[in-house]
């Protein structure tokens, strides 16, 4: 198997070409935590994209190296894994900073505030779309959907979220992070780091206090459900023989 990166490889290798320098060497731990991801699945291959977040807690992106290790665990080319790795939007291409905030720019949020919230955001910070600050230790991105509309406009850091910004309240978010704070979410567990972050998502759990916390929906999340209720609409039943409708009559049964 070819180990060389670069452009053309298929690993996308050209995007962290600028970047090498300051790539952290992947650690031994790292591959031995690759293997117990591997071990979990009944195919080694459904363990690419966990993998790709644990490259990526080390690394702060996925990187030419973590690529080959993810080739090589897996008995897959570089050219599979980088096609994975290049296609969502979670798995980064250039080193990340501690604080990835993410601005929904979509439909709504954009009606509503985002476009003014991310301006706002990229003229303190001097960065635009995609970009880390000169110190390394925040990325500003736009996002599309965040899957909470009833908040919006929002922002996420680390995918935690912050609902109904203002472009005031967004610059004073990112005043804490800059100055060393971790404000709280708006809902959800605690604040943590990209890595912690790519470690929780690569299936490895967080010991933090508050790391897992969740609190109840929100009022806006309960609206349909409210709304439903009064109306006494109800979801049709699951198919007869349905693991659905399995779990429902247990449910019943409890
Ligand atoms: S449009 Fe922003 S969360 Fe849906």
């Amino acid at each position: 198997m070819a180990t060389h990166t670069g452009p053309g490889d298929g690993t996308g290798g050209d995007v962290a070409s600028g970047d090498r320098a300051s790539t952290v060497a992947l650690s031994e731990q790292t591959r031995l935590r690759a293997r117990e991801i591997v071990a979990r699945y009944p195919r080694p291959r459904s363990a690419l994209l966990p993998m790709l977040h644990l490259v990526q807690a080390e690394q702060g992106y996925v990187s030419p190296q973590g690529i080959a290790l993810c080739a090589e665990e897996l008995g897959l080319t570089m050219a599979e894994v980088g096609a994975v790795a290049t296609f969502y939007t979670m798995y980064k291409r250039r080193p990340t900073g501690d604080w990835l905030i993410s601005v929904c720019t979509n439909t709504v949020c954009g009606f509503l505030g985002g476009d003014a919230i991310f301006e706002a955001l990229s003229e303190h910070l001097s960065v635009r779309h995609d970009e880390t600050t000169a110190d390394g230790t925040i990325t500003l991105e736009h996002a599309e959907c965040l899957a909470a509309c009833d908040y919006a406009p929002v922002v996420t850091v680390n995918y935690e979220f912050f609902d109904q910004q203002t472009a005031e309240t967004a610059l004073r978010l990112a005043r804490d992070l800059q100055g060393g704070q971790r404000p709280s979410p708006s809902r959800g567990a605690a604040l943590c780091t990209f890595a912690e972050m790519s470690r929780q998502l690569a299936g490895f759990a967080d010991d933090r206090d508050g790391a897992v916390a969740a609190g109840p929906a929100g009022e806006p999340t309960l609206v349909g459900a409210r709304l439903a209720e009064r109306r006494r609409e109800t979801a049709p039943p699951y198919p007869d023989g349905s693991p659905g409708a399995a779990a429902a009559d247990q449910r019943k049964g409890d």
